[in-house]
C-alpha cells in the first residue's frame, strides 16, 4: 500500500517553523520587548469607548511564545470552527439575526487551559491551522450563563451551562451548538465545570478505544497504565478506568504529584531513570541496582503485561508502552508532549535549538509495523478530539456519560488552579513547565458584565499578588477592603450611565471615594505548605484608617460533601476548631472527605 503524502501538513509545519523563528529572532536577537496582553491605556480607552456589548477575547496572533497571546475587544462574540461556515469567520461583529434555532450564546464565566492551546500557539496543531488559521481564538472548555437561546435549544437566558466549543472559548461571549452544551448540575461552580468537558471527552474516548467502555471487550488482564496520570487528562483517565473496573497504575513526573494522583498504584518516574532505561526494551540491559529494582516493581504490577496503556508522552515512552502491553493489549496514543520542550516562565518560545531537538525526536518516534502488530497480537490506536466537532452524536454520548457519573458522584473534578483573565500568559507557562497538577482554569473575577459597564466587562475589586515561590509552596496576596459598605450599586449605576458618552472612562472603586482617608483594611493572605498534607494559612489585616474599625474574619473551607454518602457513612465531617493556646484555627478532615 502506498501512503499518500500530505503536502498540506508539511507546508503548515514549514510555515509554523518560519513564523516561530521570525518572532524568536525579533524578541531574542533584536531584543524587542513583548507587548502586554492588554493594549496600552490609550488604545484601551479607545477600544473601551466603542466596546459596548463587545466581548473580551484572548487571541493568538501567530506562532510563537506567550507574547503572541493578546486581548482583543473587537468582536461581539466568538465561535468554534464548526460554525465558521455559517458566520464566515471565528469572530462575529454583531449578534446573529435570527439566531439559528440549535445554537446558544453563552456569557462565558470560566474557560480552561489545555495543552492543545500551547501547541496551537506554537503553530503545531494541525486542526487549528487547517480549520481556522491566524489569528485564532483558542480554547475548548467553557462554563457560563446563556445569554441568547435558539428556539430549538431547550434553553432560556440565564441557564447555567458548560461544554466544549472546539476553539473559541478564550472569550467572554461564545456561540455554541446546543449539542455541545450541558446544563450545569446543582452545586457545581463555573471554574469546576470549565475543568471537565475536554479532559473527560478525551479520556472517555481513549478508554473506549482501549475497549473498556461502554462494554467490556477484552478478556485478559485488568491492569491499565496511565502516563502523566496527575495531569488533566491523566486524572480523568484514572477515574474512568477505575469505574470500568480496571486497576490503574499511574506514572507521574514528580514526587509532589503522587498524592493527588487518583491511580491505584502511583509510580514516580523522577525518582529514578527507569523510564529511560526501559526504552532499551526488549533487552532490558539495565545497569544500576536501583534502576533494575524500579523496572521490576513496575512490571510486578502487571506480570502478564498491561491490558491498556495510555500514552501522550511520545518519543520518551512509546516504545516502552508498546512492550509493556500483554496479549490483546491496546496502546492508546493521544499526544506527544515529551517531543516538545518544557518552558518554565519567560516567553515560552521555541528556539532554533528546540526545533532541532524536535526534528530529532520526531525521527526517533517509533513507527509500528502492521506485521509486528499482527504477530504480537497488540493494537496501537490514536485520535485527536479537535477533529470531533462534527461527530455530534459521539460527543453527545460522552457528555451524557459525564453528566450521569457527575450526578452519581462517581467522578470528581480534577484539582483546579485558577487564573484571572489578565494572567492567561502565566497559565500557559505553568502548563508547559510540566509541574502542573489537574486543570488550569481562567476565571472572570467579580465585576461588571459587558452590558453593565461603559466599556465592556471590568473587575471592580482591588487586589494584588505580592509573592510566590515557583512551586507555590508559599504565596502572598493583598486585598483592599473598604470599611464602608461596598459600593456595588454605585459602580453598576455610574458605569451604566456613562455608556451615553463614549468619551467617559470607566468608573472604578477608587473613584467612588470609598478608600479616601485610608478608610480601608489591607488584608494580606499568606499560604505556606508545611508538608504535603499540611497547609498553613495566615490572614493579617491592617487598618489603614485613622480611627478604629471593626473587621470580621470568617475562616472558610470548602469540601465536597462525601460524608453523607451512603457507601461511606463512617467518614466524619471535616471540623474547624479554635485552639486558644496556639492562637489559631485548625482544620481537620478525614481522608478524602
Ligand atoms: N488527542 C486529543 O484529543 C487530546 C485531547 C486533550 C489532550 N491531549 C493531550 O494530552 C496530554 C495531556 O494534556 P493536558 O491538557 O491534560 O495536560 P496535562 O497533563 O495537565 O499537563 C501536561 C503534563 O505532561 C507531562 N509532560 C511531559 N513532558 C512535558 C513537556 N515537555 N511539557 C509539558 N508537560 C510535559 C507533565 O506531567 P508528568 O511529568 O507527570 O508526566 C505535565 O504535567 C497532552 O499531550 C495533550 O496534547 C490530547
Amino acid at each position: 500500500m502506498v501512503m499518500a503524502f500530505d503536502w498540506q501538513v508539511l507546508w503548515n509545519q514549514v510555515l509554523a517553523l518560519a513564523l516561530n523563528l521570525q518572532i524568536w529572532f525579533i524578541r531574542q536577537v533584536l531584543r524587542r520587548p513583548a507587548p502586554p496582553l492588554f493594549t496600552t491605556s490609550a488604545e484601551r480607552a479607545k477600544l473601551q469607548a466603542d466596546s459596548e456589548d463587545r466581548c473580551v477575547c484572548i487571541e493568538i496572533l501567530g506562532p510563537g511564545g506567550v507574547d503572541q497571546l493578546r486581548a482583543s475587544l473587537d468582536s461581539w462574540a466568538v465561535c468554534g470552527y464548526n460554525l465558521m461556515r455559517d458566520f464566515g469567520s471565528q469572530r462575529l461583529t454583531s449578534p446573529p439575526k435570527p439566531l439559528r434555532p440549535d445554537l446558544a450564546v453563552v456569557r462565558n464565566k470560566a474557560f480552561s487551559i489545555n495543552y492543545a492551546d500551547v501547541c496551537i500557539r506554537w503553530g503545531l496543531y494541525e486542526s487549528a491551522l487547517r480549520f481556522v488559521g491566524w489569528p485564532i481564538v483558542p480554547g475548548f472548555d467553557l462554563a457560563g450563563e446563556v445569554e441568547l437561546a435558539g428556539e430549538d435549544s431547550g434553553l432560556v437566558a440565564g441557564d447555567r451551562v458548560f461544554g466544549c466549543s472546539f476553539f473559541g472559548s478564550y472569550a467572554t461571549r461564545v456561540v455554541v451548538p446546543r449539542t455541545q452544551l450541558l446544563e450545569m448540575p446543582e452545586g457545581l461552580g463555573f471554574e469546576a465545570a470549565a475543568a471537565l468537558p475536554c479532559v473527560f471527552a478525551t479520556a472517555l474516548h481513549a478508554v473506549h478505544l482501549a475497549g473498556a467502555w461502554p462494554n467490556e471487550l477484552l478478556a485478559s488482564g485488568r491492569d491499565a497504565l496511565v502516563h502523566s496520570a496527575a495531569g488533566g487528562v491523566g486524572d480523568m483517565l484514572c477515574q474512568i478506568l477505575r469505574i470500568c473496573g480496571l486497576r490503574v497504575i499511574g506514572v507521574v513526573g514528580q514526587p509532589s504529584k503522587v498524592k493527588s494522583c487518583k491511580a491505584d498504584v502511583v509510580i514516580d518516574k523522577s525518582s529514578d531513570d527507569w523510564v529511560l532505561r526501559l526504552l532499551e526494551l526488549p533487552d532490558l540491559q539495565l545497569t544500576g541496582s536501583q534502576a533494575k529494582a524500579q523496572v521490576k516493581a513496575a512490571q510486578q504490577h502487571a506480570p502478564n503485561g498491561y491490558r491498556a496503556v495510555f500514552d501522550a508522552n511520545g518519543v520518551a515512552t512509546l516504545k516502552m508502552s508498546y512492550e509493556l502491553l500483554g496479549k490483546n493489549g491496546r496502546l492508546v496514543v493521544y499526544g506527544f508532549h515529551s517531543n516538545l520542550p518544557k518552558c518554565d516562565g519567560g516567553l515560552g518560545m521555541l528556539s532554533p535549538w528546540n526545533w532541532l531537538r524536535m526534528a530529532v525526536d520526531l525521527a526517533r518516534t517509533p513507527h509500528f509495523d502492521p506485521m509486528d502488530l499482527t504477530l504480537d497480537t497488540k493494537a496501537v490506536l490514536g485520535f485527536n478530539l479537535s477533529f470531533f466537532a462534527d461527530e455530534t452524536e459521539t460527543c453527545g454520548k460522552y457528555f451524557a456519560q459525564m453528566s450521569e457519573w457527575l450526578d452519581a458522584g462517581k467522578i470528581t473534578v480534577p484539582p483546579v488552579q485558577t487564573f484571572s483573565l489578565s494572567a492567561a500568559r502565566d497559565a500557559h507557562n505553568v502548563l508547559t513547565s510540566g509541574r502542573s497538577v489537574g486543570k488550569l482554569v481562567v476565571e472572570r473575577l467579580y465585576g461588571l458584565s459587558n452590558p453593565q459597564g461603559n466599556h465592556g466587562e471590568d473587575v471592580k475589586e482591588l487586589y494584588y499578588y505580592l509573592d510566590a515561590t515557583p512551586t507555590h509552596s508559599y504565596m502572598k496576596m493583598m486585598y483592599k477592603y473598604p470599611q464602608a459598605e461596598y459600593p456595588y450599586d454605585e459602580l453598576r449605576r455610574v458605569n451604566f450611565d456613562r455608556k451615553k458618552d463614549p468619551q467617559l472612562l470607566e468608573y472604578e472603586l477608587l473613584d467612588t471615594g470609598i478608600l479616601d482617608d485610608n478608610k480601608y483594611f489591607d488584608v494580606v493572605v499568606e499560604y505556606a505548605q508545611a508538608d504535603l498534607d499540611d497547609t498553613l494559612v495566615q490572614v493579617t489585616a491592617w487598618n489603614r484608617g485613622a480611627t478604629e474599625a471593626e473587621l470580621a474574619l470568617l475562616p472558610q473551607a470548602w469540601f465536597r460533601n462525601t460524608w453523607s454518602w451512603k457507601e461511606s457513612p463512617s467518614k466524619p465531617k471535616p471540623t474547624m476548631t479554635y485552639v486558644p493556646e496556639k492562637q489559631r484555627i485548625e482544620l481537620t478532615r478525614s481522608r478524602h472527605a
